[in-house]
């Protein structure tokens, strides 16, 4: 039967496409419809692969944080891998980032299949990503207040985190241990790195430091550590582990009960900090890339 890949377009369609994000990467929360909804633009396409009207997998494209690069992310449902559907749907999702004109192709691997896979297709590792996970068993006491500096919500103050791009979030960005520059704009820094509660360190009203939390409405007892960072020139004062903590005790508060948070290979010191707070290294992700056109 031949294999279907069309885009999304309905509710259901997004819905279908949760799904099998859901199947594949249970170990992570994954944004509602509303949110994709959201974040549809002329770059990023999302589609469904179907065979005989049934869901296989699916497909995501899009412009990438990394300059100059297009994400690809095929994902097949593990009953329905080694028949040549993720071979089809990252193809399909290869001529999309040739539409945008970007050089480079990013991808990503959790698991040793996927790696091989990624491989036979020219991808090469860049750079890893370790998962570390702090388990909630009773109530998280933070650390006083640093000297001279205020702690508010994002949530309460609204406009500050957009107010807050110039001066840290470009900072912030640039100094997240990547291998290649990360590009966000102004729009991508609202819609994808602020947290929600998104805790903000303000030193003379302007923000020096940020820790939050991503909620998951499908697993309410979890929650993802968004941006943890803290301007360079407040560092070592106790900001990081004093919003962390303020994270964590709110998510005690709230009947979470795991917080797990991504910290590239390279970034020794949040990963240590994370170790110090009590959090365990649960999972490495492999991080690729590779030319659009191979020669
Ligand atoms: C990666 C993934 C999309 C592959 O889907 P698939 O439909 O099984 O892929 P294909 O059938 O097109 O495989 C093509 C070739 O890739 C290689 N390959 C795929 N899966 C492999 C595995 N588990 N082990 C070793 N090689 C593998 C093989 O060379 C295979 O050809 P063959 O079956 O003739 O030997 C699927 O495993 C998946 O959804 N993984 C989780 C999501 C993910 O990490 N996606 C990003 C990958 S860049």
């Amino acid at each position: 039967m031949a294999l279907d890949i069309s885009p999304c377009v309905t509710d259901d369609d997004y819905e279908a496409w949760r799904q099998v994000r859901i199947a594949i990467l249970p170990y992570e929360r994954t944004v509602s419809v509303a949110e994709l909804r959201e974040a549809e633009s002329p770059e990023r396409l999302m589609v469904l692969a179907r065979e005989d009207g049934v869901v296989v997998g699916h497909g995501l494209s899009d412009r990438a944080d990394s300059a100059g690069a297009g994400s690809v992310i095929p994902r097949v449902l593990p009953e329905h891998r080694r028949r040549g559907h993720g071979t089809a749907l990252l193809e399909h999702l290869i001529e999309h980032v040739a539409t945008l004109g970007l050089p480079m192709l990013r991808a990503g691997a959790d698991d040793d299949g996927s790696l091989a896979f990624a491989q036979r297709f020219g991808f090469t590792e860049v750079n890893r990503e370790v998962e570390q996970t702090y388990r909630i068993d009773g109530p998280v006491t933070p650390t006083p207040v640093p000297d001279g500096i205020d702690v508010v919500t994002a949530q309460e103050r609204p406009g500050l985190w957009e107010a807050a791009y110039e001066r840290f979030g470009l900072e912030a960005i640039a100094g997240l241990a990547v291998d290649t520059p990360l590009e966000v704009s102004p729009e991508n820094w609202v819609r994808e790195w602020l947290g929600d509660p998104m805790f903000l360190a303000l030193a003379e009203g302007e923000v020096v430091g940020c820790a939050g939390l991503g909620l998951d409405p499908d697993n309410p007892t979890r929650a993802e550590n968004l941006l943890t960072a803290v301007r360079g020139d407040h560092r070592g004062t106790g900001i990081a582990v004093h919003l962390k903590l303020l994270a964590l005790a709110w998510a005690a508060d709230h009947g979470i009960t795991e917080v797990y948070t991504w910290t590239q290979d390279g970034n020794a010191a949040m990963r240590a900090l994370n170790t110090k707070l009590g959090y365990a290294t649960t999972r490495v992700g492999i991080q690729l890339a590779r030319p659009l056109r191979r020669d």
